[in-house]
């Protein structure tokens, strides 16, 4: 199946507390934006946005340059529909990470469990290149992916399991490494998800 019709089908079936990676509160990543002191003057770009509430936590701290970014229209209406009128304060892009070319930089580039989902070096090329294209020297990036101690799928998709130095190979020698640690996310449904959380900042 595209990956597409996927998380469509995902979004327009499932509530929002029936998905394995729900939060209701997006505290790792936020403890990510603590640990690099970032501030609510920087641009932000959160890449597979989903239905995630990370982008009403920032507005509420008063973040007023954020983007979301998703490939399933319906994740993103479902955000839209629930900031209300807060809905004009961000941005919006339906894309695909793997073909899509940002046309600005953001000072923090954010991604929760959407890296591991690239499974093919080509796919991952496509990746940097829309990073390289999103950031500049000095923006930051936060990844976090299944640890490899963490699940193989995620979504009933095959996912690629990452440490910090994995991340790091990956990302190349532009993105140099500033902290990394493991969280346990649970499920709604009460079981353990190990992930790899890694900040890099571009050289
Ligand atoms: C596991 S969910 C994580 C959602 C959100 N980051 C969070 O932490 O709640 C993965 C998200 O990535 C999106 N996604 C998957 N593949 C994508 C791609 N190639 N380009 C853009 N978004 C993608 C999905 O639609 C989904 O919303």
């Amino acid at each position: 199946m595209d990956p597409r019709d996927h998380w469509r089908q995902v979004y327009e079936t499932k509530q929002p507390g029936e998905v394995s990676w729900f939060q209701d509160s997006p505290s790792p990543s936020l403890e990510a934006l603590d640990r690099i002191d970032a501030n609510p003057s920087q641009s932000l770009v959160d890449i597979g946005a989903g239905a995630s509430v990370l982008a009403d936590a920032l507005l509420d701290r008063g973040w007023s340059d954020i983007t979301l970014v998703d490939i399933a229209e319906p994740a993103l209406d479902a955000v839209r529909r629930r900031l209300g009128a807060r809905a004009d304060q961000a941005h919006w892009e339906i894309a695909d990470i793997r073909h899509w070319r940002p046309t600005r930089t953001y000072d923090i580039w954010h991604d929760r469990a959407v890296f591991h989902f690239l499974t093919t070096p080509d796919e991952r090329q496509a990746y940097r290149r829309a990073l390289l294209a999103g950031t500049h020297p000095g923006s930051h990036v936060i990844v976090a992916t299944f640890a490899l101690d963490g699940p193989d799928k995620c979504s009933g998709l095959p996912v690629h399991r990452y440490d910090a130095a994995g991340l790091s190979a990956e990302l190349g020698d532009d993105f140099v490494p500033v902290a990394d640690w493991i969280e346990t996310h649970i499920t709604p449904w009460g079981s353990d998800q190990r992930f790899q959380w890694a900040v890099f900042r571009r050289a």
